[in-house]
């Protein structure tokens, strides 16, 4: 099977609150964004890359510095995201080339991939429809009403955390984002579109340096996790 990546960048990154796009902050001596692309494009197999970017940085990213880069690195397609992430995603299946048959979503958000995880992710195609990275869950959950009173807490060894790269059978993730947006339903990652269709979905373990950055906080550990070398896969 062919793979492909999807690189989504299209956020705005509101709640780094950062003067730029979080895509384009800067973590060590480069942009948020070239960070997993330098990791993911060594996963085995993967042949290419569309990056999802904002539609307000869309021109100066093609014609700047980055967008040479990103080409560089093998990007296929720089393009316009959509409104919510899952209409960004879309948008992504659809500029891959049509033979291709299985793909890895990533936020650009998530700085450390691991090459190894990913890999696993793609194999895990072979007989399922979707593979999501997963960490365990390791404080209690409490699940509250509107008015933050507390209603139970689940038994938090059957919860997981998601984590991105999510991979899927290309035509299958559009068929399945098609049908939640004609069904008028928000998904916040990629394989809960499959799972609503029914389709068989595997979680693997992933990394805890694999963490998204959302908040100036995420940015901070992030700094100190490049640093000090701390997440495996370190590209230079
Ligand atoms: N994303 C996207 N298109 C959107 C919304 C989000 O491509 N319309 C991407 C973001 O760029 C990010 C990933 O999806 O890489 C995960 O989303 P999130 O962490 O929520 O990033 P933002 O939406 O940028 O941040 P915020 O929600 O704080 O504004
Ligand atoms: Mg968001």
């Amino acid at each position: 099977m062919k793979y492909g990546l999807v690189l989504v960048a299209a956020g705005r990154g509101e709640r780094l609150g950062a003067p730029c796009n979080k895509a384009l902050v800067p973590l060590g001596k480069k942009p948020l964004l070239l960070h997993a692309m330098d990791r993911l494009i060594h996963v085995p197999g993967l042949e290419e890359t569309v990056v999802v970017l904002h539609p307000d940085d869309l021109e100066a990213i093609k014609e700047g510095d980055l967008g040479g880069y990103l080409y560089a690195l093998g990007a296929r397609r720089l393009i316009a995201g959509g409104a919510r992430r899952q209409d960004s995603v879309l948008l992504g299946l659809q500029a891959l080339s049509a033979d291709v048959g299985g793909v890895l979503i990533h936020d650009a958000a998530r700085p450390f991939p691991d090459v190894a995880v990913a890999t696993r992710l793609l194999a895990a195609l072979e007989e399922h429809a979707g593979a999501v990275p997963v960490v365990p869950v390791t404080s209690t959950v409490k699940r509250i009403d509107g008015r933050g009173r507390v209603l139970e807490t689940p038994d938090r060894a059957a919860l997981r955390l998601a984590q991105t790269p999510q991979a899927a059978r290309r035509l299958l993730l559009i068929r399945a984002l098609e049908h939640a947006n004609a069904a008028d339903i928000d998904v916040t990652d990629d394989v809960q579109a499959l799972e609503r269709l029914g389709e068989g979905v595997i979680a693997v373990e992933d990394s805890r340096w694999n963490f998204k950055v959302t908040t100036p906080e995420d940015l901070a550990l992030a700094e100190c996790v490049l640093e000090q070398g701390l997440a495996a896969g370190e590209s230079p």
